[in-house]
């Protein structure tokens, strides 16, 4: 479904990365694998994993009080949290209820979101709703991920992840200025692509999922990439119609970290130079709902945004959910 946002913007960033570096050259000690692939392929050198006493809700938390600081608020200021994670600290309560009480914001509605990699990209647009309906003021959009929880590191496929959270704060704007206009589908039919069997209602843990593995997450990587190339330039492409901007205006492309080859097909597709897009999958792998918000907050505290640029954002995750939207700084 088509949505035209108005009236919403950007007010501030943060992130929080784990401090313990896991790199390419250590997993060639625990399996097949070799840096050389890792970085020509994925373009990922390392990632970040959280201490054994973080979760992520921890991470999230650290990520949300960054943007409230940089966005000049204070925690009683968040009228809503909105946590997109696939790793939540428990099936019950919601993460976002657990973030509320680290960061004492107790004004605020709490919910999680699901949408795996899309989660933040989806969280901002519901936030989006909120504000623009004058229901909400500000609210909080957390993406916040702890894949190594659920990575069988006996695995090759082991390379992929990485630990991580950003967020940012979503308030009000003028009219012509913050988010343009966001696209979002799901397609259900490619819901097992990325999956983590075991856990929840269907199945359980149990002993013999345990034994048998079921609780860490299973990927069809040739399908992801070839999903991904086909739907990220269409959405691209038709969320650039809804706002009427050229690829010739975007000032960066702030994706999803799925992949370097996946993110060169994608410019090299809708036409846009792969100087403008971003990345940081090289240090952090891609860290699911975190991807965005993280290099948005570095994007950011670099002070590479000013007023007027026109940034772009894009997502494929599990489900299949998939999605762009088209931000004026403001
Ligand atoms: C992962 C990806 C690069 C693999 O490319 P592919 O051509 O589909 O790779 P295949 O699985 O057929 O493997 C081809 C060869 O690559 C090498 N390879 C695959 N995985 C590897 C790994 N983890 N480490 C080292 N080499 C690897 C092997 O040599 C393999 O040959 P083999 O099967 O005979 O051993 C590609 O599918 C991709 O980019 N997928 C997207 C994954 C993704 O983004 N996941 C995040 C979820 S949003």
């Amino acid at each position: 479904m088509k949505q035209l946002v108005r009236q919403a913007k950007i007010i501030g960033t943060g992130s929080y990365l784990p401090e313990k570096i896991v790199t390419n050259k250590y997993l060639e000690t625990l399996v097949e694998t070799n840096d050389t692939w890792i970085y020509e392929n994925l373009g990922i050198r390392e990632r970040r994993v959280a201490a054994k006493e973080e979760a992520s809700s921890d991470l999230g938390a650290k990520a949300g009080r960054n943007a409230i600081e940089n966005a000049g608020l204070t925690p009683e200021e968040i009228d809503l949290i909105i946590v997109a994670t696939s790793t939540p600290d428990r099936l019950a309560p919601s993460t976002a209820c657990i973030v509320q009480d680290k960061i004492k914001a107790y004004n605020a509605v709490c919910f999680d979101l699901a949408a795996v990699c899309s989660g933040f990209l989806y969280g901002m647009s519901v936030a989006c709703q909120y504000v623009a309906s004058g229901v909400y003021d500000n609210v909080l959009v957390i993406g916040a991920d702890t894949f190594s929880r659920i990575t069988d590191w006996e695995r090759r496929d082991c390379v992929f992840f990485g630990d991580g959270a950003g967020a940012a704060v979503i308030s009000h704007a003028e009219d012509s200025e913050g988010f343009l206009a966001f696209r979002l589908y799901s397609d259900g039919r490619g819901k097992y692509n990325f999956t983590v069997p075991a856990g929840g209602s269907e199945m359980p843990a149990s002993k013999e999922t345990i034994d048998k593995k079921l609780h860490y997450y299973q990927m069809n990587g040739k399908a992801v990439y070839e999903t991904a190339t086909k739907v990220l330039p269409t959405v691209i492409k038709e969320v650039l119609a809804d706002s009427k901007i050229t690829v010739e205006q975007i000032k960066f492309l702030i994706p999803h970290q799925p992949g370097i080859r996946i993110l060169k097909d994608t410019a090299r597709i809708i036409g846009l130079p792969f100087s403008k897009v971003m990345t940081n999958m090289e240090h952090y792998a891609n860290t699911s709902a975190g991807t965005i918000p993280i290099l948005l907050d570095e994007v950011n505290r670099k002070g590479l945004l000013n007023k007027g640029d026109i940034i772009l954002f894009a997502a494929i995750g599990s489900g299949w959910t998939y999605g762009a939207s088209v931000i004026k700084w403001a």
